[in-house]
This record gives C-alpha cells, structure tokens and sequence, in this order.
C-alpha cells in the first residue's frame, strides 16, 4: 500500500464534520504530517512511535493494545481503520465496531484486495446487517463504507484478542496473545542466538532485550543476578512480557520504546533479533536504527548480539558504531553478530 496515495483519501475520512470519529492505527497506518481539526476525533494505537508521533502533533491519542473500554458502547460516529495485516485484529476491529458504534455509525475501512479486504466487505456487512460501499481508490487499493443497522449474532473470529493467553511449548511456556511478534512459536533466529550463548547463561548485570516481543531472550537469559531491561514499540508485546517477567519473578523492567530511544545507557549485554520492517519504514533504517542505538546504549565493556537472517548486512552497518564486529556463528539461516566497543557518538 502506498502511504503518500493514502494520506489524502484517509484525511477524508477523519474529518470533523461526522461527530465522535475514532481512529484506529497500528503499523500499517501513516504518520500523517497533520490531523483535521477535529475536538472529536481519537485515536488509538499499539505503536509506541505512532503514538508519540500523534501526541507531537496535539492529538488525542492512547497507546493501547485496542482498549476500547474508554469508550461507551454505542457511543461512536465514525470508526476508521487501514486494515491490518494480522486477521485477527482486523476482525477484532469490525467486532468492536459492532459494539461500539451507534445505530447508523460508519465503519470506513481501507484495504487491499491482496490483503482480503474483499473478504472483510462481505464479512462487516454481515456483521454490522448493512449494505457496503465498495470504492476503489487507485490500484490495489479500496475503501470500504458501512453503516451499522441490525447486529447479526455471530461475532468474527478475532482468536479472543484481547487476552493474554498461556502457552506450552517443550523449551519454554510463556505468555502471549494474537498482535505479538510470532506469538504462537519460538522464533528460529531467537533460539538460535540463545543456543549459541547456553555457556554463558545466565547473564550477569544490566541487560537489554531490544524488540522484547514476549521476552523469549530475556527469560532465557535472565538468574538471579540479572537485572532485565525489556523494551518494545507494540502495546501487545509489553503486556505480554510483562506478564513473563512476572510469572517467572524475573527482576527488570518492561518499558516502552521506539527502538530504545530515551532509555538510561550502561548495560553489560544487549539481546536483539531485530525486526525486517515495520509499516511504511523500510527495513534497512530499522536496522540501522537498531544498531545505532545498540552503540549508545551499550557500556563501553559491553557485549551486543544481534542474531538476523544471512542476507541482512548487519555487520557493515555495526562498523560505523562498534570497533569490533565478529559473526560468532551461522547456522545456514541465521547468523548471530557479536559487537563490541561502541565507538563514541
Ligand atoms: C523479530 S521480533 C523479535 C521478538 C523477540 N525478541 C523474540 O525473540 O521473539 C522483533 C521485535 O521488534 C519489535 N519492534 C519493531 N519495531 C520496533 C521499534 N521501532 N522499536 C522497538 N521495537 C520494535 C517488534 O514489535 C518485535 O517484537
């Protein structure tokens, strides 16, 4: 989908003039460079830099995993969404638009044909009893228009969501929830890294997991003598480690960030699988940006391991910021890198 061919057709659809609009966002939505003025639009994300992105602009913004209990049922004029690429959030959204828009609400939801917005027409108008409007906007790309009447009874299939849920896997059970990383399995390049590092678990002093997920690395690092600090961009990863590091009584943290900016330096070891990409950005500035702020936040007699897929050049981009770079292992898929010495910002 095309961010700048979006901004317009979306500025559309958040304008004032429908009452109560709510705006729902997460990494597949825009920073648009400004909002209509508009007293009653709100918006919430699961994107800790879309939030913060928002709040810079005087926006009324929450940075939630979708919390809709701010909001009365019936309540809402309008909700807008660019539909996500994970299912069952997008048919979380239509249910909770269900609930809680009023009689004769609009739900504007914009999409891809590749991406099923086809399939979530015909499923919110079933949904909402409704007819649907089907526009298409340029190329791929459509906007949906419904206007909520009589509530058929069945739900979509939204996996519940909203919970947190207990996971039994035969190296680790752990807390997760639909919207997290990879929540239904341990990341291959995760176990990889933490396979390589077993002799040296666990870790002493101040660590950092950065890009936490549901804080695979950090309760495999994580003793007595560890003091974690597990850091996310995403509302629904936080809360799932949060909910880790409790249940094991783990000592550390959990805090949100955008790829660790504003956190306190200093730490022994940094942890990171970092991400590929991340909504409109592209994936080498993620990357960049990961490693930048590994430099910064690592003690000068720190140790850093990014564990990334082979073809990711991770190590060119780590010699602008650390003296030492080694790839410490390579297992045919992934490669973990060992960065040392942050060389002064
Ligand atoms: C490949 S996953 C690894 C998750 C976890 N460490 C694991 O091993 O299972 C990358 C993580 O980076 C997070 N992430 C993406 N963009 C981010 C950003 N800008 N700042 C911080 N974390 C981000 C994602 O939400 C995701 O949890």
């Amino acid at each position: 989908m095309n961010q700048a061919d979006l901004c317009s057709p979306l500025l559309d659809a958040l304008k004032a003039d429908v009452g109560r609009c709510l705006w729902l966002l997460d990494e597949n939505s825009p920073k648009l460079e400004a909002l209509p003025p508009a007293s009653q639009l709100s918006l919430i994300t699961n994107r800790f830099d879309l939030f913060q992105h928002y709040q810079a602009l005087g926006a009324q913004v929450q940075f939630t995993d979708f919390d809709f209990t701010p909001w009365q049922t019936a309540s809402l004029d309008r909700i807008v969404a660019i539909v996500s690429k994970e299912k069952a959030l997008t048919h979380y959204w239509i249910n909770q638009a269900a609930e809680y828009l009023k009689p004769g609400g609009e739900l504007i939801l914009f999409g891809e044909k590749s991406g099923g917005i086809k399939t979530y027409a015909r499923k919110a108008a079933t949904l909402l009893g409704c007819p649907v409007e089907q526009t298409k906007l340029f190329a791929e790309t459509w906007r949906l228009n419904l206007y909520k009447q009589a509530l058929s009874n069945s739900l979509l299939d939204d996996q519940n969501y909203a919970q947190l849920r207990w996971l039994e896997h035969p190296e680790l059970n752990y807390f997760a929830k639909p919207g997290v990383y990879g929540w239904q399995k341990i990341d291959a390049g995760s176990a990889f890294l933490m396979q390589t590092l077993a002799d040296q678990l666990p870790l002493k002093g101040r660590v950092l997991d950065l890009g936490c997920g549901f804080g695979y690395l950090s309760l495999k690092a994580a003793g007595p003598d560890t003091l974690l600090c597990c850091t996310d961009n995403n509302a629904a990863a936080l809360s799932a480690c949060q909910a880790n590091i409790d249940h094991y009584q783990l000592q550390g943290e959990v805090i949100a960030t955008n790829a660790g900016a504003g956190i306190t330096p200093g730490f022994d070891y940094l942890l990171c699988n970092p991400p590929f990409h991340t909504g409109f950005a592209t994936r080498s500035d993620l990357t960049e940006r990961f490693v930048r702020a590994a430099a910064q936040l690592l003690d000068a007699q720190g140790d850093a391991f990014f564990v990334v897929n082979l073809h990711i050049g991770l190590e060119t981009r780590a010699k602008n910021y650390f003296q030492k770079v080694d790839v410490l292992a390579n297992n045919g898929h992934f490669k973990l890198i060992h960065l040392r010495q942050p060389k002064n910002p």
